[in-house]
């Protein structure tokens, strides 16, 4: 394993894909982590002028969309170090007037997509004998809420996912947490909360999680942390 790895400072030059990076969470993740690193962000469609590191347009939902970017990555980089799945929707409703199409959205994304790209990834990470696989749940995914039981269900599925991906990888050398945080004051969430009368004091920010991925990155491969829960002042 190389030193690089195994320290703060030293996490570098690495190969970390970033879903869900056009916005949000993830764009902020793209954006701290490809001053050092080669970052690919894969996203839909672009929602800022700059999306950061490299940008591959791909539907997650879609299988074949995934392959094909996977090959595209180790193709030209030969390796992938790090995959931080941070795509996701957050659609809201009481599970009584909650719709198919809505349930079948998000597990297409939240849960389907997860799967695939941690299914695409693993085999390279396997012959590396060394990755590294982050996966943004959500305190959702450790207690249910009313009116976000959906929601909720995605994101338990999310760290079965990742806890499976590590039972079935130790002898790869292959790491996997569920990151769990509180409601986060992004663009998609900051005018509900403004109405519930919360500002950028109460809840986490982008920079927050940002803070917790690069703690993440900075342990050494032995120190594996499974699941990290990290909730704002007055929510989550
Ligand atoms: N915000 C919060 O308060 C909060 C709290 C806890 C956990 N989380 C979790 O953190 C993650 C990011 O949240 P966020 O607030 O940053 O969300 P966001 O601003 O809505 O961004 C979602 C990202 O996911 C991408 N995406 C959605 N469907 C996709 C698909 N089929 N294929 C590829 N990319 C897709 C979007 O790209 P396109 O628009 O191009 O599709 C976008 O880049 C989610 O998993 C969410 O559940 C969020």
């Amino acid at each position: 394993m190389s030193k690089s790895v195994e320290t703060a400072e030293g996490y570098k030059n690495k190969v970390i894909i970033v879903t869900g990076a056009t916005r949000g969470i993830g764009y902020a993740i793209a954006k701290d982590l490809e001053k050092e690193n080669i970052v690919i962000s894969i996203g839909r469609k672009k929602h800022k002028e700059k999306t950061p590191g490299i940008f591959i347009r791909c539907d997650i939902t879609n299988r074949k969309d995934v392959e094909l970017t996977i090959q595209t990555i180790i193709k030209e980089f030969r390796k992938i170090d790090v995959l931080i799945n941070c795509a996701g929707i957050m659609l809201y409703n009481d599970l009584i007037k909650a719709t198919e199409e809505e349930f079948d959205r998000s597990f297409a994304v939240n849960v389907k997509g997860t799967f695939l790209m941690c299914r695409e990834v693993l085999p390279h990470m396997r012959k590396q004998k060394e990755g590294y696989i982050i996966n943004i749940s959500s305190v959702r995914g450790i207690t249910a809420a009313p009116n976000k039981g959906i929601y909720s269900a995605t994101k338990y599925a999310v760290r079965a996912l990742t806890e499976t991906i590590f039972l079935e990888n130790k002898g790869y050398n292959i790491k996997a947490t569920s990151v769990c945080p509180g409601i986060i004051w992004t663009d998609s969430t900051k005018e509900k909360l403004k109405m519930e009368g919360l500002t950028k004091k109460d809840v986490l920010l982008e920079e927050d999680i940002v803070k917790t991925i690069k703690y993440l990155l900075s342990l050494s491969q032995k120190a594996h942390i499974r699941e990290i829960v990290i909730g704002g002042r007055l929510h989550g």
